[in-house]
């Protein structure tokens, strides 16, 4: 099977990994947007238009199914790919929400990037799953500490624990990473918010997703076990950052224009 996946940048990379840990003997066909990141800042119109160019693109190659992998667009553009396209879309939201078991009375705290936490896309979902205590944060900080790669840095550590100092009185059931970026902080993030607190990261999640329809529908591995990276812009600094944090993934990175 062919599976194409997308996200504004390397954030991806961390569903990635996951689904070539998990389901390797498939051909993978990534698409980082780099030349158009940050998409977490920016409006559902522009995202939006970014993430169909970003399908088109991976319709073209010919893959069987699209994974969004960025939640800001998976927050403003999966119900209208999942209307153009004919062909199933997987995305990060819905997939972590289905991370969370317990019910009503759970105490559920959301992390993202500024346009995903207003947005609403978790808030709405988790209140369709009649959960009421919402809990939602972005923390756009985290996003360069990953792309610096300051995860070890003392202040990395005073930054998060900072950032959710609020969400430590509440004592929480969850806490959703609502950003690809964030599964690199998880320990830090556990660290400070304690073992009690679920994390929920959407990779593991997707991921079992993808395999359930892959069995559910009787879909045979391809065997080929390719991976295919495109970016849209590719500069010295950003190969150094992806060898920096994905150094087991060897990787063949392709510059694309899919303006
Ligand atoms: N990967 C994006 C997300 O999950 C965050 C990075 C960006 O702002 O482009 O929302």
């Amino acid at each position: 099977m062919k599976i194409g996946i997308f996200d504004s940048g390397i954030g991806g990379l961390t569903v990635f990994r996951e689904l070539i840990k998990k389901l390797p003997d498939h051909h993978y066909i990534y698409l980082g947007d780099t030349a158009r990141l940050p998409y977490g800042t920016k409006s559902k119109k522009t995202v939006l238009e970014y993430s169909i160019n970003n399908a088109k693109f991976l319709l073209d190659k010919g893959c069987d199914i699209i994974v969004i992998a960025c939640n800001t667009a998976s927050s403003y553009s999966t119900l209208e790919l999942k209307k153009y396209f004919n062909i199933p879309i997987f995305n990060v939201i819905d997939a972590g929400i289905a991370g969370i078991k317990k019910k009503e009375n759970s105490k559920v705290g959301i992390i993202g990037t500024p346009s995903t936490i207003l947005s609403n896309s978790y808030q709405k979902r988790l209140k369709k799953k009649k959960i009421k205590k919402i809990f939602a944060k972005p923390c756009p900080i985290f996003v360069p500490i990953v792309e610096e790669g300051l995860i070890k840095n003392k202040y990395a550590d005073k930054i998060i624990s900072e950032n959710i100092k609020n969400f430590k009185k509440i004592n929480l059931d969850y806490l959703i990473l609502g950003c690809t970026h964030y599964p690199f902080l998880k320990k830090i993030i556990k660290k400070n918010i304690g073992e009690n607190v679920e994390i929920i990261d959407s990779a593991i999640h997707i991921t079992k997703q993808i395999k359930q329809y892959i069995l559910k529908n009787g879909l045979k591995n391809t065997k080929k076990n390719k991976k295919d990276i495109y970016l849209t812009d590719k500069s010295k600094y950003f190969e150094k950052v992806v060898k920096k944090l994905f150094p087991s993934i060897k990787l063949t990175i392709k510059l694309v224009d899919i303006r």
